[in-house]
């Protein structure tokens, strides 16, 4: 147990903190501002050439289904969209910065399809009307479980004792074995980075209470977004149901019907969720190249 651990503590020590590219940084600075332009985001994202390439060649992949080429930043910003355009750049950057964990603190692979997988299942959840906040729980999917890479880079000791545990007492939680031995959970670390990051506030939110949407429910955070966070914890459900990144066994826990509510769904829909999840997480790591 970190006696006097506080996240901010904690992590004012580390050098480590996972970067994000400067682009995705300029791109959230921006996107705080109300009256930001397609230009202007096209320009801070040209700049980066790499992920210009990357960007346009998913923009024209089958997972967008445009019926036409779309052969400048500008132009994928104005035919996707401000927060598309976003996902895309911060999943790109992403798969990086998972790719940074040495693997006997964590099993960086499937975390990442995990998380990719969660972020799928949580944009298919809120349907294809709601396009803003389907772009929302994507991206908060993509991030939910970054406090676990984190704490693995930095705790390294911690993180051993953690997963020690797990593995011998099938009953404690993740979170719960984190409390014991850290005095806080990823998901608040997920919370402080996407901060840190310059995410919107809800978005950091929806991270801090993915585990234990209830708790967001009482508050009186006038920044949480109630459904964004149900989003974000029926995605990582359905990840796990779905057996992406971590197994079906893992999956006994069940989502609560005003969850499924939120989202004029019931739980008799989580097979055909589980099934597109599927579907577009194979044309995700087929046509991004982003398979854990
Ligand atoms: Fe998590
Ligand atoms: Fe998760």
């Amino acid at each position: 147990m970190i006696p006097s651990g506080t996240i901010e503590k904690m992590l004012s020590k580390v050098r480590d903190l996972p970067p994000l590219p400067s682009v995705v940084l300029q791109v959230n600075r921006a996107l705080k501002e109300s009256s930001v332009s397609i230009d202007e985001i096209g320009g801070i994202i040209e700049k980066d050439a790499s992920l210009t390439v990357k960007l346009l060649k998913i923009a024209n992949s089958s997972y967008y289904g445009l019926s036409y080429n779309v052969d400048t930043v500008t132009r994928a910003v104005s035919v996707l969209g401000f927060d598309t355009v976003r996902n895309i750049a911060v999943t790109l950057s992403m798969g990086k910065v998972f790719s940074r964990i040495p693997e006997d603190l964590l099993d960086v692979g499937r975390l990442w399809n995990h998380s990719l997988g969660c972020a799928i299942a949580a944009k298919i959840l809120v349907g294809k009307k709601e396009k803003i906040l389907r772009e929302e729980a994507f991206i908060c999917g993509i991030v939910h479980d970054i406090g676990q890479v984190v704490i693995a880079q930095n705790l390294p000791e911690a993180q051993r004792k953690i997963r020690k545990r797990m593995a011998s007492e099938s009953s404690v939680s993740l979170s719960a074995a984190e409390i014991d031995e850290l005095g806080f959970t990823h998901a608040e670390v997920g919370a402080y980075l996407a901060d840190k990051w310059h995410f919107p506030t809800k978005y950091a939110e929806a991270i801090r209470f993915h585990h234990n949407p209830c708790d967001a429910a009482t508050g009186d955070s006038s920044a949480c977004d109630k459904r964004l966070v149900a989003a974000v914890f029926a995605g990582n459900m359905v990840a796990k149901h779905s057996g992406i990144g971590f197994g079906i066994g893992e999956a006994s826990e069940q989502i609560p019907d005003d969850v499924w509510g939120c989202f004029g769904r019931t739980s008799d829909d989580l097979d055909t969720i589980v099934e597109e999840t599927h579907q577009d997480f194979n044309e995700v790591v087929a046509g991004w190249g982003m398979g854990g």
